[in-house]
């Protein structure tokens, strides 16, 4: 039988797995790219970044970090080596178009109304209808030209963390129109070559919004230009549970948290009623584990001298994937003047610089970087020309992404998403879900009807709710990663129970190379 024309939307980690994955299968994807090169995020990002999950959880499968690299936490040019590795290894690069940025897929045939009435996804429960194609509109940044392409699937991996950014919105005239200084996002720092960055930040004050990675990040290398002259602002509005390292009292945060008996200490989406009171009996040491995480962390970063002790719990923390790794030596740099924390809920711009709740003098600023996030959610919704397309996508403002294993939406036929939700890894999980879709693809795995498949995202949307609070719009499944490859794993028929063992099956972290292929299996 004729394989069906697939195309696949970036050449980052997700685009490049779910290329491998395809091929695997007999079909031959075309990959879009809009940059000259693959990596994605990777390409181009702060000087000191670094991987922030341990290197043996952000691996492929079956393709294991060179010997070369000894550190666990490789830098972001040895992640960039390893993925472009990846995929000379595998053969990859002749199918990706390169320069190519994809300025709007529609479907043609079926109106996107259509969509309501169906009881199966794609009107037949299958990946590819009879009744209508995407039709692909490609921007070639060489040629200046644009080439349209009709295609069967389409999968979208076009990253959660660039292009889109966050902008905090501002009362009229408050916003930074009102500033004599510059203000920029955290996206146009990392875009910039080094040294531009260096001199940007040098002998100015500058204040950094937000406390997650970007923003501390950015606030060490603005602290390494100018030291204690010119103090460092970091403004933020929550405080967060970011990590020192991997070993809370020197015990290995994977066993606390990464492995089958730590998720059964969570209520999990879809449960039955023994693990139900098996989650409810335990309740009382899944406090204990978060407490016990959260006093090491303010022991070693002495967040109750800073005032930045969290009110929410470490699991809340990692069951919004936001637990970050905090760059060496930050806090020491709070003790001594050169790194300044400052909470505010709110800010406003004046002629001088920022103003905070409740204060009338400004801080003083001469730059401005909103290291504030990104918006993933619009980034994909505009990819879509229809406007039925877009608000399916968009979903309700208070629920996550509607997503079906967090790859396909109900009512949009013949498309799926890659790299949206998060995880502990977002390499791990992405892969995981590339081989789940070339399994669809490939006619062996059945989706259950529309009906089913949002009662199963309703009871995932409780579970954020409950377990995130209100991140749950970041749709991490980080702290039940192995309940959610249960059932991944399921659906493709391999046994969802990787380990040798009950005890290595209870007791023993789950990672990627649990799930490797049989022939690279060790
Ligand atoms: C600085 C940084 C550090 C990170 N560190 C970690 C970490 O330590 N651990 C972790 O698990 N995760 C980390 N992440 C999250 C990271 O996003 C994922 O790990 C992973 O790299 C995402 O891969 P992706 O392919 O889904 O998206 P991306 O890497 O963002 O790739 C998307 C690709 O799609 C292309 N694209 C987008 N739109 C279009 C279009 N319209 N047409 C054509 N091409 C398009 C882009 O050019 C890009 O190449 C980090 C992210 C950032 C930004
Ligand atoms: N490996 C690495 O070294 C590395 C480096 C950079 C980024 N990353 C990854 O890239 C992703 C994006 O990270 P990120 O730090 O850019 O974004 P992020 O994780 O989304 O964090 C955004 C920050 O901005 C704050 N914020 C958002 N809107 C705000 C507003 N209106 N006013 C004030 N503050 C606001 C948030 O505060 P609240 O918490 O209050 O919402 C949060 O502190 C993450 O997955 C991160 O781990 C990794």
């Amino acid at each position: 039988m004729e394989k069906k024309q697939i195309a696949i939307v970036g050449a980052g980690v997700s685009g490049l797995l779910a290329c491998k994955y395809l091929l695997s299968k007999g079909f031959h994807p075309i990959v879009f790219e809009a940059r000259s090169d693959i990596g994605g995020a990777w390409i181009k990002t702060v000087e000191t970044t670094m991987l922030q999950t341990p290197k043996q959880l952000y691996q492929f499968s079956d393709y294991p970090w060179p010997d070369s690299v000894t550190t666990d936490f490789p830098d972001h040019n040895q992640v960039l080596d390893y993925i472009q590795s990846y995929a000379s290894h595998f053969d990859l690069r002749k199918h990706i178009k390169f320069n190519r940025k994809v300025v709007g897929i529609e479907f043609e045939g079926l109106s996107g109304e259509d969509g309501k009435s169906w009881s199966f996804w794609n009107g037949n429960g299958q990946p590819f209808g009879s009744r209508g194609k995407w039709t692909v509109a490609v921007e070639d940044a060489k040629n200046h030209s644009t080439e349209v392409h009709q295609v069967d699937f389409v999968i979208l991996c076009v990253g959660r963390f660039s292009d889109v950014p966050n902008i905090p919105e501002f009362p009229p005239k408050k916003g930074p129109e009102a500033f004599h200084g510059k203000v920029i996002h955290s996206m146009d720092y990392s875009d910039m070559d080094y040294e531009a960055a260096a001199n940007l930040v040098k002998g100015k004050r500058v204040t950094v919004v937000g406390l997650q990675k970007s923003a501390l990040d950015i606030a060490m290398e603005c602290t390494t230009a100018n030291g204690l002259e010119n103090p460092c602002t970091v403004l933020y509005r929550t405080e967060h549970w970011n990590i020192p390292d991997y070993f809370p009292w020197g015990f290995p945060l994977a066993y606390l948290y990464l492995n089958r008996f730590a998720e059964l200490l969570v209520h999990k989406p879809g449960e039955g009623f023994l693990l139900s009171l098996l989650a409810t009996m335990l309740s009382p040491l899944r406090w204990a584990i978060s407490k016990f995480v959260e006093a090491d962390i303010k022991k070693k970063h002495r967040l109750a001298k800073f005032g930045m002790v969290p009110k929410h719990s470490f699991l809340q923390e990692l069951s919004s994937c936001l637990t970050i790794t905090v760059p060496e030596k930050f806090y020491d740099k709070v003790e001594e003047g050169s790194i300044i924390l400052k909470k505010s809920q709110d800010f406003s711009f004046c002629e001088d610089g920022i103003v905070v709740d409740g204060q009338t003098t400004p801080l003083k600023a001469d730059l401005v970087i909103l290291a504030t996030g990104f918006k993933g959610d619009v980034k994909l919704k505009n990819i879509f020309l229809s406007q039925t397309f877009q608000d399916y996508l968009a979903g309700s403002p208070t629920e996550k992404l509607p997503l079906y294993r967090e790859i396909i939406h109900p009512q949009i036929p013949q498309l799926a998403i890659i790299g949206f939700s998060e995880s502990i890894s977002n390499l791990y999980t992405s892969e995981m879900r590339c081989r789940w879709l070339a399994e669809l693809l490939d006619g062996a795995v059945k989706l259950p009807s529309i009906k089913e498949m949002e009662e199963d995202m309703r009871k995932w949307d409780e579970y954020m709710k409950r377990y995130s609070g209100k991140y749950y719009r970041r749709s991490c499944i980080g702290a039940l990663h192995i309940w959610y490859n249960d059932q991944l794993c399921k659906d493709m028929g391999w046994n969802p129970k990787r380990k040798k063992g009950w005890f290595a099956e209870l007791f023993e972290p789950y990672g990627p190379v649990d799930y490797a292929p049989p022939s690279t299996s060790n």
